[in-house]
């Protein structure tokens, strides 16, 4: 057997090899290469529960935040996604979506991508699991079986942006710089590598660019995501942080507003958040009367010049989403 069967032999194995990962662009040492294959699988691996102990404000901050219900949202999201699938992939002659069984991981990837990045690691049954649950939760709603609904709007919150989605997957945007990230590793902002006394992420490394503006950006929007086969817009603030608030000198960062100022930690909000809302603009109302004599008829009619000037001072367009 000549060194080049050799290689083709091994470069072979490798692909039917899945934690290699060696066919879809080289190693990616990644979380958990097998598939979970319910959405209480795909829950488990990425809980946040298992950090709260030693964790614990950091943990009570994101429970309150969106993140922590990025399918459920408000809940507005869930219902969305299903007009996305009702009104969208069913309707669009190429998706090869016509029945919610014929829903794949990548369908759901226009809005996954941001919502729910994990689902790449899922099967195209989680895909499904979830819009079945939507509309199971919808139905309930309906019906008004308040007990079913709280314990579907639970399995929806299940699946999040939780603290290894974070500090783990979205960590290291740079990957043939740094690295990527590796299933037993979280990575905060200090510098060097230690232990982590946790029972499967039992090391720690530093995310290079956890405290910038780009880390929020992987799913705060630019535009329309033009990577995806069907391209989908939905935030596109980091878009206006990047053309409209840098060039305009603004220097701070996402987190430094969101996470520093607004001393809510890792409980991000926004208007729906009073110190938020008093930190998003500066009104400056002046106003000048005076009396009008139109015509000797009407006689002296009262008027008001008002100008109001509404300064945006958050560091991207609002409203956004
Ligand atoms: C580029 C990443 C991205 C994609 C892709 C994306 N979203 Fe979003 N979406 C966000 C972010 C970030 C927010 C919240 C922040 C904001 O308001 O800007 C949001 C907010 C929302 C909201 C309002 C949230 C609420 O709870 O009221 C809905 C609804 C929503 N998205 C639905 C969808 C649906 C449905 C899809 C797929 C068709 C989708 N999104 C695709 C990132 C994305
Ligand atoms: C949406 C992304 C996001 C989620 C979800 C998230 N974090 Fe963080 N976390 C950050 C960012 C960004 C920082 C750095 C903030 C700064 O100092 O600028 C941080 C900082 C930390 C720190 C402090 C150390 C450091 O590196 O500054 C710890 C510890 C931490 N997070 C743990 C958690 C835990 C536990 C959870 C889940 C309950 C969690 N995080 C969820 C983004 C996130
Ligand atoms: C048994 C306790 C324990 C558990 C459980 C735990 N951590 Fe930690 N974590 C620590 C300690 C201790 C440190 C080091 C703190 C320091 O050096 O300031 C740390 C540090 C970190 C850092 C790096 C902080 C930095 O400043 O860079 C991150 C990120 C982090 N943990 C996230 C998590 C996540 C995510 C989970 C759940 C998957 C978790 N931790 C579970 C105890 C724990
Ligand atoms: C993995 C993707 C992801 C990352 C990373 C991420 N976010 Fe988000 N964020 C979302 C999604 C999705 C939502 C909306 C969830 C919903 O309501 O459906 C959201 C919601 C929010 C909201 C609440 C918006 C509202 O309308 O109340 C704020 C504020 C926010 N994120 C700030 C940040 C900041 C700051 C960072 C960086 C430290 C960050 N996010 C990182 C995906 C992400
Ligand atoms: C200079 C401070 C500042 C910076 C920098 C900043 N924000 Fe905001 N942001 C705010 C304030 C204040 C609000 C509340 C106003 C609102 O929600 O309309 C807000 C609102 C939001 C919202 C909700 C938008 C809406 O109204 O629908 C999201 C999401 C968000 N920020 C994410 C981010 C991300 C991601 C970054 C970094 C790319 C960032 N912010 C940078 C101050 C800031």
């Amino acid at each position: 057997m000549g060194i080049l069967r050799i290689v083709m032999l091994l470069f072979l194995v490798s692909c039917v090899w899945p934690s290699w990962g060696l066919c879809d662009g080289g190693p990616k040492p990644h979380i958990k290469i097998v598939k979970a294959k319910t959405m209480a699988e795909l829950a488990a691996r990425y809980d946040s529960k298992s950090c709260r102990e030693c964790h614990e404000k950091i943990y009570d901050e994101w429970e309150d935040s969106l993140h922590a219900r990025s399918i459920l949202g408000t809940p507005r999201t869930a219902p969305t996604i299903l007009t996305a699938v009702d009104k969208g992939l069913k309707l669009f002659p190429y998706s090869g979506v016509k029945k919610d069984s014929d829903i794949q991981v990548r369908h759901l990837m226009f809005c996954a991508k941001c919502h729910l990045p994990q689902l790449k690691y899922a099967t195209d049954d989680v895909a499904r699991e979830i819009i079945a649950t939507i509309r199971a939760w919808m139905k309930a709603s309906r019906e008004g079986d308040d007990d079913k609904v709280d314990q579907l709007e639970a399995k929806l919150a299940s699946v999040n942006i939780g603290c290894t989605v974070c500090h783990n997957e979205k960590a290291i945007i740079h990957k043939w710089q740094y690295g990527y990230p590796q299933p037993d590793t979280v990575y905060g902002s200090k510098k060097g590598e230690g232990e982590h006394p946790h029972p499967s992420f039992t090391k720690m490394a530093q995310s290079p660019q956890l405290k910038e503006s780009i880390f929020c950006g992987q799913c705060h929007g630019e535009g329309p995501n033009f990577e995806l086969e069907e391209p989908s817009q939905c935030a596109t603030l980091y878009g206006s942080y990047l053309f409209a608030y840098t060039p305009e000198g603004g220097h701070e960062t996402c987190q430094d507003c969101h996470m520093k100022k607004s001393g809510l930690g890792h409980d991000m909000q926004a208007y729906r958040n009073e110190t938020m809302r008093k930190m998003a603009v500066d009104v400056d109302v002046r106003s000048t009367s005076y009396f009008w004599r139109k015509n000797k008829e009407e006689g002296v009619i009262p008027m008001a010049l008002l100008n109001v000037d509404i300064y945006n001072k958050c560091g991207h367009a609002i409203a956004d989403g």
